[in-house]
């Protein structure tokens, strides 16, 4: 039967980038547009996001963006902004993070989980922001020993940053020397692997543990992953658009890790990963930027895939109900209503291309 109209709860973003300045006034209200309730910001700013202090100036930062909006007047995008909008927080983990001020960190409220991003014995980070990461893994133990005793989640970003690991093979690396080893040493901590986009690693999480009442480990899954598979990069010319990190894979990956999502595996949920760039960062011969932008139309991505797949019943425990309570959220009350409408998404939104920007998509947030 075909569905044209569907209800969901509100969705919670559960991995974006929104920045600070004025990009950020830029971003967010790309985010607000979509109904979301809240997200996880990521902390990899230019100053990133290590301290208790500098956690709470952000958040303050957010909100004043949030509420300097008009909620009387419609958004940009045609839906009125929301001012409810939790921005929830996360501890940039370096070697020197110490675990006390974690968990301080995790009982004032300043942050509700903490963010891995690892970086090679050079410093070189593996993605936008991450050059500051952990590099000795081992050293972090004692901090991972606190967030197993009060439960904080670990977000990871699990790739291998060695130069000399193949590009598409990082995932999977990392996830036997390093997330494997984690989760034994520390069998109560909750972790999220994020932007997943090895099959092979799907498989693992959605296999790890006892079963699904006592998992503990859980995949946030970007649109754009869902969508292109790693010619996107390429075909017709390079395509710094379709570049971000982890890179997307070769097609048997990008549908095996479609195939969980999109059957309803409650052990993955929707993490955009949304991170912006100045097009000028993007459009760099060398060094270009890695991260997509999908904030305007993350529910209308999400949308078309489980639409694709004959799968819009699972449409909702994905965006608005898998392991949020991981996060402290609750699953909103309140709905929000996508239609099936075309509708022609921006190209830009400031400096800044938009994933499938000028291209019409078959779904349509309207409420
Ligand atoms: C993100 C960014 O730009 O901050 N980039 C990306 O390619 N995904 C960082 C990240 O999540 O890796
Ligand atoms: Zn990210």
């Amino acid at each position: 039967m075909r569905i044209d109209k569907i209800v969901v709860p509100r969705w919670f973003d559960r991995h974006l980038h929104i920045r600070d300045g004025e990009m950020m006034k830029t971003v967010l209200p790309c985010t607000l547009n979509q109904r979301a309730t809240g997200a996880i910001i990521m902390p990899n700013l230019a100053d990133p996001i290590t301290s208790i202090e500098k956690a709470k100036a952000y958040r303050e930062r957010i909100i004043h963006v949030r509420d300097s909006y008009n909620m009387d007047l419609e958004g940009p995008f045609g839906v009125p902004v929301l001012r409810d909008f939790v921005p929830c927080m996360t501890c940039y983990l370096t070697d020197n993070t110490d675990p006390e001020e974690v968990v301080r960190g995790f009982e004032e409220g300043a942050w509700r989980a903490v963010k891995l991003y690892m970086a090679n014995q050079k410093g070189q980070g593996g993605t936008t922001g991450s050059a500051h990461g952990v590099r000795n893994l081992l050293g972090r133990y004692p901090v991972f020993e606190a967030m197993e005793k009060h439960k904080i989640p670990l977000l990871g970003h699990f790739e291998a940053v060695e130069e000399d690991v193949d590009e598409f093979d990082r995932e999977i690396v990392s996830v036997e020397r390093d997330l494997k080893p984690i989760l034994k040493s520390f069998p109560g901590l909750p972790v999220v692997f994020e932007h997943l986009t090895d099959g092979r690693a799907a498989d693992f999480v959605a296999h790890c543990g006892c079963c699904d009442e006592h998992a503990r480990l859980f995949a946030t899954v970007t649109a754009h992953h869902l969508m292109i598979n790693r010619n996107a990069m390429f075909w017709g010319g390079m395509n710094p658009g379709h570049y971000c990190k982890p890179v997307p894979k070769r097609e048997t990956h990008r549908a095996k890790v479609r195939q969980y999502v999109t059957s309803g595996n409650r052990r993955f949920g929707a993490g955009t990963d949304s991170a912006p760039h100045d097009e000028s960062v993007k459009s760099r011969c060398y060094g270009c930027a890695a991260g997509i932008f999908t904030a305007p139309t993350a529910v209308e991505l999400y949308t078309t895939v489980f639409d694709e797949d004959d799968a819009l019943e699972h449409l909702g425990p994905f965006l608005s109900e898998n392991f949020l309570a991981l996060y402290g959220m609750d699953v909103s009350s309140e709905t929000m209503t996508i239609e099936r409408t075309p509708m022609r998404t921006q190209e830009k939104i400031g400096n800044v291309q938009v994933f499938k920007g000028g291209t019409e998509l078959p779904w349509k947030l309207v409420g």
